[in-house]
């Protein structure tokens, strides 16, 4: 049987298989709520057979979202909405888990396809961003607000009151949002984080932020939910920032507080366009998690243009990883799981799909 199929156990939570759906912002939430835009969304991926989901980056506090249109959790009343999307995937035997997010200075922003800019500071829409350093992600963006110690010990208080609302929705495990040039990434990152306190300066310092969360949330979530954490691995700015071995050290500390899985995705920290940024190629980020894997020893998630049943497979046979999270495939083709089972050679569709619509699939069999 192929190992993409094979059954994961982390914790008390079994996924039904390795292929999970990576958590993708939809910029289409109402003061934080799901819409209906999620339940149909997420519906898509729960009846092509994933073994488990991400909900996208959700906000613990409103000034930790990306837009004002991502979803939140910093309100008991987003509670029912989330777990409606929860029951979209337990009705499929998937695991599902939301990724708990504070944007930093990176928040107050517009959608991608507005132009994944700054609001205005002029625009009633805007807000005042944070960050460890009063340093802009770019020199059009305003200058983020840095935080201060009692600041920092709320946020912390956000992440835990956040991973609580998790737990109350359903979910089976949390994410927390350490990538993409967010807060804790902000935090871990040399670029971004200039402080000379406890929370910068020295490596361990920078990572204090992120191992002070997942410390919290571990401590208030059930000992059988995992704790994944997404990590920005590198910096991809040459000769600056975060390298694979800061990665290695970070996911080491996580694992010593009770973090399960590292979700492995890079970049971030700079707007793409910077002089000397590091470019992407099909499936680049798989060697991170392998070698977080083996040096830090600990289970990881793979992302980043896996499309590939074959490439998908691989990555977990030969141990790279224990999950592949796909993005972009998905969203092309809800159905994965079901192509890759059949080219990977598991002939009954109902192994993958659910009976109403494997009754009527077969997969081609090579004319004998
Ligand atoms: C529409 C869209 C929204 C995304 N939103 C998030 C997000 O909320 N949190 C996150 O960590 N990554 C987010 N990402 C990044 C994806 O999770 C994933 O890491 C990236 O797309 C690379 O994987 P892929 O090549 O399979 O798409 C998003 C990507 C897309 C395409």
């Amino acid at each position: 049987m192929a190992s993409l199929f094979a059954h994961l156990t982390i914790r008390g939570v079994t996924f039904k298989n390795r292929i999970v759906v990576s958590p993708m912002c939809q910029y289409a939430a109402i003061d934080g709520f799901a819409t209906d835009w999620h339940f149909d969304h997420h519906a898509r991926f729960a009846l092509g057979g994933v073994g488990g989901a991400l909900v996208e980056a959700t906000g613990i506090t409103p000034d930790g979202r990306i837009t004002p249109d991502c979803l939140g959790i910093w309100d008991d009343r987003h509670v029912d909405g989330l777990a409606r999307i929860v029951a979209t995937y337990h009705r499929q035997g998937a695991a599902i888990g939301i990724q708990l997010s504070h944007a930093g200075r990176k928040g107050s922003s517009t959608a991608p396809w507005q132009g994944g800019w700054a609001i205005p500071a002029e625009d009633p829409a805007a807000w005042q961003t944070v960050a460890p350093s009063p340093i802009a992600y770019h020199e059009d963006w305003p200058v983020p607000h840095a935080l201060n110690k009692s600041e920092i010990a709320d946020i912390v208080a956000a992440f835990v009151e956040a991973a609580k609302r998790a737990v109350t929705a359903g979910f089976d495990f949390v994410e927390i949002h350490g990538a993409h040039g967010y807060l804790l990434h902000s935090f871990v990152s040399p670029v971004s984080n200039q402080r000379t306190d406890r929370y910068g300066g020295t490596a361990e310092n920078r990572m204090r932020l992120s191992v002070e969360v997942a410390t919290a949330i571990r401590a208030a979530i059930p000992e059988g939910m995992p704790l994944f954490y997404r990590a920005s691995c590198i910096d991809r700015i040459p000769d600056a920032g975060l390298t694979l071995a800061d990665a290695v050290v970070l996911a080491k500390a996580l694992k010593t507080v009770g973090v399960d899985v590292v979700d492995c995705s890079a970049g971030g920290i700079l707007v793409r366009t910077n002089p000397g940024h590091i470019q992407e190629g099909p499936g680049f980020q798989i060697g991170f998690a392998a070698r977080i894997r083996e040096e830090a020893e600990i289970a990881t998630m793979a992302v980043g243009a896996i499309t590939e049943p074959e490439q998908a497979e691989d990555v977990i046979a030969s141990g790279k990883a224990d999950l592949v999270a796909i993005g972009r495939e998905l969203l092309a083709d809800s159905n994965f799981a079901h192509r890759a089972a059949g080219a990977l050679g598991i002939e009954r569709p109902d192994f993958v799909l659910p009976e109403r619509y494997a009754f009527y699939l077969q997969f081609r069999r090579p004319a004998s």
